[in-house]
C-alpha cells in the first residue's frame, strides 16, 4: 500500500461535538487536543514523515474573545505538557503562519518547541497557527518584491519552485493527502498553494471523535487513488511521488 509522505488535517467540528453534548465549545476544543495526540501517534506508527494540522487560522481571530483566548490557552498547554514527550518520541515540531503580532509568551513557546526538537527525525509535526493560505502567499510576494527591489532577485527568473521557497512551508514537501473532518467539503484557506495536487478525504466524524481507525481508513482511500499530477495515465508521474 502506498503510504503518503505528508498528511495534512483540517481538524473541524469541535464546536458541534460539544453542542451535541450540551457542553461549552471549549470542551470540544479540549477533546480536540486529545484527538490530536492520537493522530500524532497514528501518523508516526503508519510511517508518515510529515503531519500538518490546522490549529488556528488567521480568520479565527473573529471568533468571540473568550473562544480565542481558550484556543490560545490550549496551544500553550499542549506545548507545555506535550513538548517533552514529543521530543522524547523523536518528533520535530515546526510552526507555519504569521508570527508577528502574536503574544510574546506564545511566540516564545513556539520558538522553544522548534529549537528543542530541531534535530529530531522520527516524524515532522507542522502546526499551522495564525495561518491563512492567502496571507502566506501575500507575505511571500512581499518578500520577493523586496528582494527584487534590492536587486537580489530577477523577477524574470522567478519559477514556481523559487516562489515556494518564500512560503512558510519552504523545505516541506507538499501534502499528498488532506483530511477534513466534520462533513464540510472545502479547504478554508488551508495550504491552497501546497495542495494543488493533493488528494482529499472528507470524513463525517467530528474532530474529537477522530481515531487511529479513521486515520487508517483515510490512508486506505488514499492508496486506492490514482495520482496523475496533470498528466495522463500513460505518461510518467514524478518519480517517487506517486504510483
Ligand atoms: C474547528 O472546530 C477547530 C478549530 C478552530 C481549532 C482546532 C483546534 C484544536 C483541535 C484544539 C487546539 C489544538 C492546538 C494544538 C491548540 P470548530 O470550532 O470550527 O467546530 P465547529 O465547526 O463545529 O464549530
Amino acid at each position: 500500500m502506498t503510504t503518503p509522505e505528508h498528511v495534512a488535517i483540517i481538524m473541524d467540528g469541535n464546536g458541534r461535538w460539544a453542542k451535541a453534548r450540551g457542553l461549552p465549545r471549549v470542551a470540544g476544543h479540549r477533546a480536540g487536543v486529545e484527538a490530536l495526540r492520537k493522530a500524532v501517534r497514528a501518523a508516526g506508527d503508519a510511517g508518515v514523515s510529515w503531519l500538518t494540522v490546522y490549529a488556528f487560522s488567521s480568520e479565527n481571530w473573529s471568533r468571540p474573545k473568550t473562544e480565542v483566548s481558550d484556543l490560545m490557552g490550549l496551544l500553550k498547554l499542549f506545548i507545555r505538557r506535550d513538548l517533552a514527550e514529543l521530543h522524547h518520541s523523536g518528533v520535530r515540531v515546526r510552526i507555519i503562519g504569521e508570527r508577528e503580532g502574536l503574544a510574546p509568551d506564545i511566540a516564545a513557546l513556539l520558538e522553544e518547541a522548534e529549537t528543542l526538537t530541531a534535530s529530531n527525525r522520527a516524524l515532522n509535526l507542522v502546526i499551522a497557527f495564525n495561518y491563512g493560505g492567502r496571507d502566506e502567499i501575500v507575505r511571500a510576494a512581499r518578500r520577493i518584491a523586496e528582494a527584487a527591489v534590492k536587486g537580489e532577485l530577477d523577477p524574470a527568473n522567478l519559477t514556481s519552485e523559487g516562489f515556494a521557497d518564500f512560503l512558510d512551508t519552504s523545505g516541506i514537501p507538499d501534502p499528498d493527502l488532506v483530511i477534513r473532518t466534520s462533513g464540510e467539503q472545502r479547504i478554508s484557506n488551508f495550504l491552497p498553494w501546497q495542495s494543488a495536487y493533493s488528494e482529499f478525504v472528507f470524513l463525517s466524524c467530528f474532530w474529537p471523535d477522530f481515531t487511529r481507525e479513521h486515520f487508517a481508513e483515510s490512508l486506505r482511500q488514499y492508496a486506492a487513488r490514482e495520482r496523475r499530477f496533470g498528466a495522463t495515465v500513460a505518461e510518467s508521474v514524478p518519480a517517487g511521488v506517486a504510483s
